[in-house]
């Protein structure tokens, strides 16, 4: 891979060690990926946050670097913690592990990261520009910000996103590459597609037959939203590794893509039910969260018109970065939500808190992809519907 005299400066070590390492490990991945060059980077979204996910090392890591002078150079966002990091004591998360998510945030806050966890960044202050490349680590982050923004990132892990925000920098391959942003397999979506959930499903079933190939949709609905997107992208990166998708009059590239040679699926409202029937392991949640990808305030917005005035059964949380919870607050829907007995967790989300440890082992949800991670990160069955469907299950 070609370097330029900097980049070959700060390999030998001239601007410290650990400018170093980090274009040790930038190199390394770009060596094993065929990259020619580095590229420059506008942001930078780091995942293995929470303490859940990286544990003892993963804390003793970013605190050894924070206390080398490790520094980022470009805007850099984090991925959900795993707590609310202002309400975690009220909500009931455990003393010990705010202690320890905490330092790991504080670590994150010194090396000038902004203190910001959500995988929904480009709702809450950082939006790439069209053909802007960037790295991030989340899978639905990334998926939305190639798919629906049409930005470049591959699907970076926790240290290769720490060592391009430090050095603002990544390798040139895979998904930055026009070349590689072509679509591999037409989805024919010939039934109807009527809620969030149906959304999660689709992308769910997808995923699962592509993998990690590119699908090109056509036939999702003209009144599909970004919130829509979101949820498909999430799904399909959840069952499967797809991290670019183009739907038809609805994503930026795709009428920049030829696709009359393309393998083609159907998908009919058989594969949606049968997708329905193998999320559901579950029959009465003891708790229903939304907000996976992160809420919006769209998202929100519409939780607080459906619970406005009524007692809920069961706890009910809507997951949100920090951002759109102070403008849920100030709109009113927090206190709608939390009159009817829900809350707006903020900072963190189903998968990533350790929700099996506060009481819960049946879990309602809209999401394809907390669908798909809950039984196994969190010990959950799951009851998957539609957000106006869980609501109703627990008035
Ligand atoms: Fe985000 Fe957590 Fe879902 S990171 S996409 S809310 S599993």
């Amino acid at each position: 891979m070609y370097l330029s005299k900097e980049e070959e400066a700060i390999l030998e070590g001239e601007k410290g060690t650990v400018k170093e390492k980090m274009m040790r490990l930038l190199t390394r991945l770009g060596d094993i990926y065929g990259a020619d060059k580095m590229i420059p980077v506008g942001s930078v979204q780091v995942s293995g946050v929470s303490y859940k996910s990286v544990g003892d090392p993963g804390m003793a890591f970013l605190e050894d670097m924070a206390s080398k002078g490790a520094e980022v150079s470009v805007l850099t966002f984090l991925n959900p913690a795993g707590m609310d990091l202002e309400d975690w004591k009220e909500i009931g998360f455990p003393e010990d592990f705010a202690e320890n998510q905490l330092r790991i945030m504080n670590a994150f806050k010194e090396m000038g990261i902004v203190v910001t966890s959500t995988c929904t960044p480009y709702l809450a202050g950082n939006l790439p520009r069209f053909r802007e490349h960037i790295a991030w680590s989340e899978s639905s982050a990334v998926s939305f910000a190639n798919s629906v923004i049409s930005a470049r990132t591959n699907r970076e892990g926790g240290p290769s996103a720490l060592a391009a925000a430090i050095l603002g920098k990544t390798p040139n391959y895979g998904l930055h590459l026009d070349e590689n942003r072509k679509p591999d397999v037409l989805v024919d979506v010939s039934c109807d597609i009527r809620s969030d959930a149906d959304f999660g499903a689709l992308g769910w079933h997808i995923g699962k037959l592509v993998e990690s190939d590119i699908p090109y949709f056509k036939g999702l609905p003209e009144w599909s939203t970004t919130d829509d997107l979101k949820s498909l992208g999430a799904a399909m990166a959840a069952s499967g590794a797809v991290a670019l998708y183009h739907a038809e009059n609805l994503t930026p590239e795709a009428h920049l893509q030829d696709v009359s040679d393309l393998e083609k699926i159907t998908v009919d409202e058989e594969d949606i039910k049968d997708t329905y029937a193998a999320l559901n392991t579950g029959d009465e949640p003891d708790i229903v969260i939304f907000g996976c990808p992160h809420a919006s305030l769209r998202d929100i917005k519409k939780v607080a018109d459906q619970v406005k005035g009524k007692s809920l059964k069961k706890p009910m949380w809507v997951c949100t970065s920090r951002m759109m919870k102070e403008a849920a607050d100030r709109m009113g829907y927090t206190d709608i939500i939390e009159e009817a007995g829900g809350r707006i967790v903020a900072d963190t989300c189903m998968v990533v808190s350790p929700i099996e440890s506060m009481g819960y082992g049946i879990t309602g949800c809209s999401s394809g992809k907390a669908a798909q991670y809950l039984p196994g990160f969190c010990k959950q069955s799951v009851v998957f519907d539609s957000v106006d469907s869980l609501i109703e299950e627990v008035l």
